[in-house]
């Protein structure tokens, strides 16, 4: 970045001399010195891809899951991707996640180049970057509330005593104070589904993946899960990924990408957010 600064403060000032010489001329170079200068500056946005594709072989038939995705996502954004059935969402949010490899094509997550990781290194970048809910809560059924919240952090290397207050404090926020020693059995759907969200978020990853987060739930706990999911991605600054096919869960986010066909077919900005 420093090097990055000192060429452009070097070009400007050699574009600034000549302008005095060149005229209109040398003022188009100022005016590309500044555009290189804010490009360099831009913050780099949470997800990134370009022209990501993938084909499943199912012995002689291929299926293209996905054609040619650029999608780029900033940083703090809540975007959902919605889309009707088999239109290649899930493809799309496992590929960012790494939990799938692409066919061709690049995914930068976060500066780094996430498809070229080995099996090894995509572990690790998970642990650290991302949290995941799913749609069938993926608890560990033996685990308590608060031992499955502390999981993630375990990972991280958090001792004992403190991975189970910030496990106690992230459920009793997310309304579970009352349920921290009950296993997944003994919870409904709702407050299962709560849990995948602390501990989705209680490591504060950068990027939570979830998909379809709420096909398990009734109307009203869809409401309340979704308005807590979004809420702790906005106090975190975080980035939330939602995979839907539903349009009342869709406007729940910043942004609507459409999926169609393995193909991104309109791009939706939410404006009263
Ligand atoms: N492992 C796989 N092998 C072969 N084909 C697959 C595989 N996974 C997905 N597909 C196909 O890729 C396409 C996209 O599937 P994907 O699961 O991404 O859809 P989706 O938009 O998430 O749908 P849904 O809303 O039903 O979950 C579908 O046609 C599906 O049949
Ligand atoms: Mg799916």
């Amino acid at each position: 970045m420093h090097n990055a600064k000192f060429i452009i403060h070097n070009a400007k000032f050699i574009i600034r001399t000549r302008d005095t010489f060149f005229g209109v001329w040398g003022l188009s170079l100022v005016e590309t010195g500044v555009a290189v200068e804010r490009a360099v500056r831009a913050p780099r946005p949470a997800i990134m891809t370009k022209g990501l594709r993938k084909v499943y072989a199912i012995g002689a038939e291929r299926v293209i899951a996905l054609d040619c995705v650029d999608l780029r996502v900033p940083k703090g954004q809540i975007c959902c991707l919605l889309g009707t059935s088999g239109s290649g969402k899930s493809t799309l949010l496992n590929m960012l996640a790494g939990l799938e490899k692409p066919t061709r094509g690049s995914i930068v997550i976060h500066g780094k180049r996430v498809d070229r990781l080995s099996e090894r290194q995509l572990a690790i970048f998970r642990q650290i970057n991302f949290g995941f809910v799913f749609q069938s809560y993926n608890l560990l059924p033996t685990l308590t509330a608060v031992e499955n919240v502390a999981l993630p952090l375990a990972f991280k290397g958090v001792g004992k005593s403190k991975r189970e207050k910030q496990a106690v404090d992230i459920l009793k926020s997310v309304g579970l104070g009352d349920r921290l020693d009950h296993k997944p059995t003994q919870m409904s759907g709702g407050q299962q589904q709560r849990v995948g969200i602390a501990r989705a978020f209680v490591a504060k990853p950068n990027v939570v993946f979830a998909d379809e987060p709420t096909g398990n739930l009734d109307t009203k706990t869809t409401m309340e899960v979704m308005e807590r999911m979004v809420s702790m991605t906005k106090a975190r600054g975080k980035t939330l990924l939602i995979v839907t096919h539903d349009m009342e869960i869709a406007g729940f986010a910043d942004r609507i990408v459409h999926i169609r066909d393995g193909n991104i077919d309109g791009d939706q900005a939410l404006n009263d957010k």
